[in-house]
């Protein structure tokens, strides 16, 4: 079974997409993780984006085993990933191993921006996760906070706008729900009741 979790940044997609992978005992790939670690490949090398030759040399000899590095998680590194990811050559040279990701024998779950549009067209499940604006703006702000970051809710909310916008807008894959994927609003939902509303999702387009 393939799964396929689509959403904005802090929409909940991230966490949600580990809990059903548990749940129904799959690998998941978080595949934002393989933009970040492109983009800090090239910043590591000294280059200084958008260096679309640097980033598209990288995303080809990129490691996936160097994808557990604890920085790539860093709002910096979102927002340069980002950047990467609106190069159509980048997008390309990631796309085989996210495919390979997905063909494993039992399947797994893969969260991301273009997973049920591009990635797995044919994905068993597919849902596109969102929350407002505001609301994944205090969650990361709350998140951040309470690792004493230096925050503050407003250019939180500034940084999640213009993700939003760049990866909604690109021309290559852009950020969007596809047509037959189930929307999930977390707005009003804790974790928990996110991951119900999930499973029964999950449950009723499987048949179970
Ligand atoms: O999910 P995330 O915040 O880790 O993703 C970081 C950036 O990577 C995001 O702003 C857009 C890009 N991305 C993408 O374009 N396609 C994906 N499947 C996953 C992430």
């Amino acid at each position: 079974m393939i799964i396929a979790i689509d959403g904005p940044a802090a929409s909940g997609k991230g966490t949600l997409a580990k809990l059903i992978a548990r749940h129904w005992g799959l690998p998941c790939l978080d595949t934002g993780l393989l933009y970040r670690a492109v983009a800090r490949d090239v910043h590591a090398r000294g280059f200084r984006l958008p260096d679309t030759w640097s980033a598209v040399a990288l995303a080809r000899s990129l490691d996936p085993s160097s994808l557990d590095d604890p920085g790539l998680r860093s709002p910096g590194t979102g927002e340069w990933a980002s950047i990467v990811a609106s190069i159509s050559e980048v997008r390309a040279a990631l796309l085989d191993y996210q495919r390979a990701f997905a063909a494993q024998p039992g399947g797994a779950v893969l969260d991301g921006r273009d997973i049920g549009t591009v990635v797995c067209p044919a994905a068993d499940v597919k849902i596109f996760v969102t929350a407002s604006p505001e609301v994944r703006a205090r969650r990361r702000f709350l998140e951040r906070q309470a690792q004493s970051e230096a925050v503050t809710y407003e250019r939180g909310l500034a940084d999640i706008q213009r993700r939003d916008a760049r990866d909604a807008v690109r021309e290559s894959a852009p950020m969007r729900s596809a047509a037959d994927a189930t929307l999930l609003d977390t707005s009003d939902l804790d974790i928990e009741a996110a991951f119900d509303a999930a499973v029964g999702l999950i449950k009723r387009k499987i048949g179970q």
